[in-house]
Formats: structure tokens, sequence, C-alpha cells
């Protein structure tokens, strides 16, 4: 990855309006923890941690309606990382602010890849789902 700031672009689309704009979201309030805008970091990370409670909240439940085969693994990769992000938000509480900003910096890494596997799977399923129902 470069040094230029996260951003969205087209490469992480996955042809399904409402994960995209929902990966908009995430891409934006990620993006904007390496920001040096001023604002406290615990909060921006609230915003992130809020918003991916809902995002991984709306694809479990998509996953339980549709029966969708590999769903443990999708989940408990969730779970992982939001234990993560909650882990690291008190250790910079308590401190360790070199921590908030390793996160800041894998968690790009982190979605990329989430989105290119898992993510686009579940994108692939939910459109067959639709197409076979409609
Ligand atoms: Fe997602
Ligand atoms: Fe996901």
């Amino acid at each position: 990855m470069s040094n230029q700031p996260w951003k969205w672009s087209d490469r992480l689309s996955l042809q399904h309006a409402e994960i995209d704009a929902t990966h908009q979201e995430f891409v934006s309030l990620c993006a904007a923890l390496s920001h040096d805008d001023g604002l406290d970091f615990i909060q921006k990370l609230d915003a992130l941690i809020a918003h991916t409670l809902t995002h991984f909240e709306q694809e479990n439940q998509w996953m339980r309606e549709t029966h969708f085969p590999p769903a443990g693994c999708h989940q408990t990769e969730h779970e992982t990382v939001l234990q993560l992000m909650q882990e690291v938000r008190l250790r910079v509480i308590d401190g360790e602010l070199d921590l908030g900003q390793r996160l800041a910096e894998e968690l790009p890494h982190w979605f990329e890849h989430h989105v290119d596997t898992m993510d686009n799977m579940l994108a692939r399923h939910l459109l067959n789902v639709a197409s076979v129902s409609a």
C-alpha cells in the first residue's frame, strides 16, 4: 500500500449497492484514524467501532437468512476483528498510543483482503439468491 491516504476505489466494489455503501463508510471512518486532524483518536475509533458493529451484524443477518454455507468462518472473522478493535481501544486509553497507529495501518490491509474473499463470496451469494427468487 502506498503512502497516499487510504480511500475508496472501484477496485473495492462488489457490485452490490448496500454492501458497497457500507464499505465506503468503513473506508472513510478507518482512513480518518490516520488523519492528523486534531480530533481525538478514541472518538474516531469509537465511530469506527459503532459502524463496524452494525456493518458486521447486517452481513451476519444476511448469512443467517440465506443459509450462506461459509457463514461460520465469516462470522468468526468479524468477531475477531471487533475484539481486536475493542482491545486496542482499551490499551490506547492505557497509554499505548503506538498500538492505535498500528491498528490504523493494519486495518486497511485486513479489510481489502476480507472484501476480496469473504465479502465477495457473500455478495455473489446474495445476488444469486435475489435472482433466483425474483
Ligand atoms: Fe463487509
Ligand atoms: Fe464481512
